[in-house]
C-alpha cells in the first residue's frame, strides 16, 4: 500500500484491535515474512518497549521478543524488577526481513524507507497504548521514534520523542554480538542499569 492508503486506513481505525487487523491485512513491505508480528501487552502499560524488526523465531511464533534477543531482554527485565507482562512490547517494523543462506534465514537491517513506512503504524499503536514511557531499543527504534538517525552512544538515556516521554538504550541483540565475554558482561550490566532507570522514570 502507498503512504496515502496507509494514512487513510490509520485515520479510520478506532481501536488497537482494528489497527492490528489492518497491519496484518497490509502484508509485508518486503516479501518473505510469514506473518505480521504485532505488539503484545496491555493498553495503558506504564512502559512500551520498541524493538527493530522481528527475528526468525518471532516470525515463526508470531510473538515479539521470543528468540535469543528476547530471552536476554527477559533476563535483564527480571534483574531490573520490570514485569514483562505488565509492559507493552512491540517492534518499529512489523515483519521479518531476511536473506536466505542455505537453511538459515539471516536477519537483514531495514532501510530508512522501510522504517518510515512502518512508522505510521507504530505512532498510531502508541497512541492507543498510551504508555507513560516509550523505550527505543537500538538504532532502528530510535530512527522510527525520533524520525531521524541518532547515535545511541551520545543519546543514551531519558529523552522525548515528540510529545512522548522516551528513553534510548541499546538493543539486546547488540550484546549478543560482542565477541569478548568481558565486554558482553559490561554491556549487559549497563543495559540492566538503564532498565532500572526506566523503571523509576515510568513509576
Ligand atoms: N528483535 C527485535 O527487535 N524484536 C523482536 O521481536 C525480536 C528481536
Amino acid at each position: 500500500p502507498t503512504d496515502e492508503a496507509i494514512s487513510e486506513t490509520i485515520r479510520n481505525v478506532t481501536s488497537l484491535e482494528e489497527l492490528n487487523a489492518a497491519i496484518t491485512a497490509s502484508g509485508p513491505l518486503v516479501p518473505g515474512a510469514t506473518r505480521a508480528v504485532l505488539g503484545e501487552g496491555l493498553q495503558g502499560a506504564a512502559i512500551a518497549f520498541v524493538g527493530e524488526p522481528p527475528g526468525d523465531q518471532e516470525d515463526r511464533q508470531g510473538r515479539p521478543f521470543v528468540g535469543p534477543a528476547g530471552q536476554l531482554l527477559d533476563r535483564a527485565l527480571n534483574e531490573a524488577g520490570i514485569d514483562r507482562r505488565s509492559s507493552y512490547l512491540t517492534n518499529a517494523v512489523k515483519h521479518f526481513k531476511f536473506e536466505q543462506r542455505g537453511k538459515r534465514r539471516i536477519h537483514q537491517r531495514p532501510t530508512t524507507g522501510e522504517v518510515r513506512h512502518y512508522r505510521w503504524w507504530l505512532e498510531r499503536e502508541l497512541d492507543f497504548v498510551n504508555p507513560h514511557l516509550v523505550v527505543a531499543l537500538g538504532a532502528t527504534a530510535v530512527l522510527a521514534l525520533a524520525g531521524k538517525a541518532l547515535p545511541i552512544s551520545r543519546n543514551r538515556g531519558a529523552t522525548h520523542f515528540g510529545e512522548r516521554l522516551g528513553f534510548i538504550t541499546v538493543h539486546p541483540s547488540s550484546l549478543l554480538r560482542l565477541p569478548q565475554e568481558k565486554d558482553r558482561t559490561q554491556a549487559y550490566d549497563a543495559f540492566v542499569a538503564d532498565l532500572r532507570q526506566i523503571r523509576k522514570l515510568a513509576s
